[in-house]
């Protein structure tokens, strides 16, 4: 199958300077990619900046800003089996990028940000889809709600919830402990365990929903005719 794994963090720009991140170490797209690659699928890897190498044989695409992650999603995703969206996109971005060093400008310093777009949003709302689409919920509080609600709004085939509270799991940490939502209601809990024992898990899983959807797509095609 051909996977598309997006990861890390982006960097949105306040001046040549300065930017808007987060902490994400884009350790879990990194293992998926490389589970995925040893596994022999094709895997297409859109990162934000980390200090990570790439796994051999997986195309890295390096990308900074949300808005560069978006057009390199949206230029492979057709090709794709399955879309797995495990970036830490910012929100927001500043509106204005200024050209040259903001100087220090008093005592308070208001900075305008204006929305970033959705790219997981943007794939689960297409109708002509025909991949698996993954994404993926960093959550502090009431993680399985608001992990229902993304997957609920976001329209995708399966949400990945972390509890991104703790200090042992989650972001930048080399461990995880994920519940897997389903569209179909179907929870399953991988306990805490390190990112890499949890990518071969998630790329088992992927693989199967793809398997399952592709096949159910052919039987209606199949009946169709
Ligand atoms: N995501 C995305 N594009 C964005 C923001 C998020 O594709 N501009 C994706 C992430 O890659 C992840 C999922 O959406 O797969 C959820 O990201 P998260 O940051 O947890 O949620 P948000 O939608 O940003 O919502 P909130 O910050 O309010 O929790």
């Amino acid at each position: 199958m051909k996977f598309l794994v997006t990861a890390g963090p982006t960097r949105e720009p306040i001046d040549p300077v300065r930017y808007i991140s987060n902490r994400s170490s884009g350790k879990m797209g990194f293992a998926i990619a490389e589970v995925a690659i040893n596994a022999g699928h094709e895997v297409i890897l859109i990162s934000g900046p980390v200090n990570l190498a790439p796994p051999c044989d997986v195309t890295l695409i390096a990308v900074s800003t949300a808005d560069e992650m978006f057009g390199a999603v949206h230029a492979h995703a057709d090709e794709s089996d399955v879309c797995v969206l495990c970036a830490a996109v910012a929100d927001y971005k500043p509106a204005n990028v200024s050209p040259m060093k903001i100087k220090k400008p008093g005592e308070k310093f208001l900075l305008e940000l204006t929305p970033t777009r959705d790219i997981l949003g943007s794939l689960g709302n297409r109708r002509d889809r025909q991949f698996l689409l993954v994404g993926f919920a960093a959550e502090t509080n009431e993680v399985e709600e608001n992990a229902a609600k993304k997957l609920r709004d976001k329209n995708c085939d399966i949400i990945v919830a972390n509890d991104v509270s703790s200090v042992n799991s989650g972001m930048e940490s080399d461990a995880n402990e994920v519940t897997i939502l389903f569209k179909n209601g179907e929870r399953r809990r991988i306990s805490r365990a390190q990112k890499k024992i949890i990518a071969r898990e998630l790329v088992k899983i992927f693989t199967n929903s793809a398997t399952k959807m592709f096949d159910k797509k052919n039987v209606m095609i199949t009946e169709r005719n």
